[in-house]
């Protein structure tokens, strides 16, 4: 594990190297069973993957493409000038034409998804599940806004008196900054990138450091797709190059997702100089997520999304259940389930299609969650054992005496347990809310009242009922939060493109 502490700028320098040194995610060619593959495998707009009969990842993607970092606050200038100068042309490029640019997007994602599935689990060690998740929902993203732009931007006349025209005009603001983060760095990185641009905007995209490839592969595929050279521009690069981006005054919104800490940092540098226009900041962040359980829910469904919910993608989704609450009387036996069902997961390198739960990002998120998993021994319940080499943090189950006792997000396969007494459930959800933060809520029940309490006072941007509490489908679950989980708006769902818009109401007296 020694050889896996890389700086930041050996990462970006050569990917390959850090997957070498990770370990986890190296690993023999391993052919995909067929039926990973079948025809009910299909996303919301209907791509299908079941012709796939195999993915050998080591294979077709050892070699990572080499990317080139952004090294210098006056890179970032030079790139945001490029973006500034392509911004005219392409909002005045018609809206049907960006449109079909997504939809092309989506269809070469589509062509192109092994080696996007094979970069996705060699760079940020998706197992083969998550990858295909996650190629389905990017292309998902440009098919939906693709439609959703045809249907409302543009330009709409409104009601006036006799002798008076009004138009409404929806059209790009500028240059927008789209900042990633790793866990979803082809889906989220893409996502909010061609909203700005379907909109009328040019970009910068900044990818997360650790995740440099897959953006990379990403915009190539874009400009095969006809997005101008221009008008999209990759900044690959760390926390500096993100911070000159949104340091810039010719940036005229900012698309982030990542941590809190870090969105409040980009909402500070953004009003920071007196003479910069005011510009909006879409931010998605994460959450302390909990899911309720109530005496009448059915033991192993709720076992089955608990394990879903908290350890798929090693915990590391925003989505992802971090406290589950369990009605007392039902407590102990819901725990013990869950136990045995956490024996059954299999820890291993990413590729394998047999792997629950692969290594996670890097050293520092290692590091930082076996420390607290190490600090929280006396309260653990139920943990795993791990393979010997790689990042591979083992799923744990914490005992918390009360709601409180969780402060803050553990952004990996690490789950509390607490309990609630019956009856308390406003106040339950209240404990929760009092956290800040309002990105996902999980309720198990069979009584339709404790689903109208939760939808009326769960203060959460998404609420799951007797389901599990992630991979929210675009176009069907608009996916956001609130609080100190972001700003608001919904990525897939009807009203996301319009945050990336400038409107202008034009009057005239005929
Ligand atoms: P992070 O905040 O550390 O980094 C996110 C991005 O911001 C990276 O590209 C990073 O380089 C950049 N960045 C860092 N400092 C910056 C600065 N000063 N100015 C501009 N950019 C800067 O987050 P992360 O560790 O990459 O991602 C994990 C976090 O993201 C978790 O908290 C998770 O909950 C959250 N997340 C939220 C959602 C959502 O939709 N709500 C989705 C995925 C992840
Ligand atoms: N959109 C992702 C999910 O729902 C984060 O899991």
């Amino acid at each position: 594990l020694a050889d896996a502490r890389l700086t930041e700028a050996e990462i970006l320098a050569d990917p390959v190297a850090k997957i070498a040194a990770v370990g986890g995610a190296r690993h023999p060619s391993i052919p995909l069973p067929i039926d990973l593959f079948a025809p009910g495998h299909r996303n919301s707009t209907g791509i299908d993957l079941s012709d796939i009969a195999t993915l050998d990842a080591t294979a077709k993607a050892v070699a990572l493409p080499a990317v080139t970092p952004v090294a210098e606050t006056a890179d970032v200038t030079a790139l945001v000038a490029r973006a500034h100068a392509a911004f005219p042309a392409w909002n005045a490029t018609p809206l049907d034409t960006r449109a079909s640019v997504l939809e092309k997007l989506a269809d070469l994602l589509e062509q192109d998804r092994e080696r996007l599935m094979a970069i996705l689990v060699q760079e940020a060690f998706k197992t083969i599940p998550d990858a295909i998740g996650e190629v389905r929902e990017a292309a998902d993203f440009c098919r939906y806004y693709a439609q959703q732009a045809r249907m409302r931007l543009g330009s709409v006349e409104l009601p006036g008196p006799t002798g008076e025209r009004n138009t409404l005009h929806l059209e790009g603001r500028g240059v927008w900054a789209t900042v990633a983060p790793w866990n979803f760095p082809l889906a989220i990185f893409l996502g909010q990138t061609v909203a700005a641009l379907v909109t009328g905007n040019t970009v910068v995209a900044k990818p997360a450091p650790q995740t440099p490839a897959i953006a990379q592969a990403a915009v190539e595929l874009a400009y095969r797709a006809g997005v101008p050279r221009d008008a999209l521009l990759l900044a690959v690069g760390g926390p500096a190059v993100g911070q000159a981006l949104t340091e810039d005054h010719r940036i005229a919104g900012v698309a982030f997702t990542g941590s809190t800490a870090t969105a409040k940092r980009i909402a500070r540098t953004l009003v920071a100089d007196d003479d910069r226009p005011i510009v909006p900041l879409i931010a998605e962040t994460g959450g302390i997520n909990a899911m309720i359980v109530d005496s009448t829910a059915l033991p192993e469904q709720v076992v089955a999304d608990v394990i879903t919910s908290s350890f798929r993608s090693a915990g590391q989704r925003c989505s992802a259940l971090r406290l589950l609450l369990v009605q007392a009387d039902v407590a102990d036996n819901v725990i013990a389930m869950l136990k045995g069902a956490m024996d059954t997961l299999v820890l291993g390198p990413t590729g394998n299609p047999a792997t629950d739960v692969g290594p996670v990002i890097d050293q520092a998120a290692y590091d930082k969650l076996m420390a607290y998993r190490a600090s929280m021994v006396a309260r653990t319940v139920e943990t795993l054992d791990a393979p010997a080499e790689g990042l591979f943090v083992p799923p744990t189950l914490i005992r918390l005496d009360r709601v409180e006792d969780l402060t803050q997000e553990w952004f990996g396969p690490i789950l509390h347990v607490a309990t609630w007494d019956a009856g308390t459930l406003s106040e339950t959800i209240a404990k929760v809310n009092a956290k800040g933060y309002g990105l996902t809520m999980g309720l198990h029940s069979r009584i339709a009242r404790a689903g109208e309490v939760a939808e009326s006072e769960a203060a959460v941007g998404n609420l799951y009922i007797n389901r599990s509490m992630i991979g929210a489908v675009v176009g069907s679950q608009p996916f956001g939060g609130e609080g100190l989980s972001g700003t608001g708006p919904k990525a897939g769902g009807p009203h996301y493109l319009y945050r990336f818009c400038a409107e202008r109401a034009v009057s005239v007296d005929t």
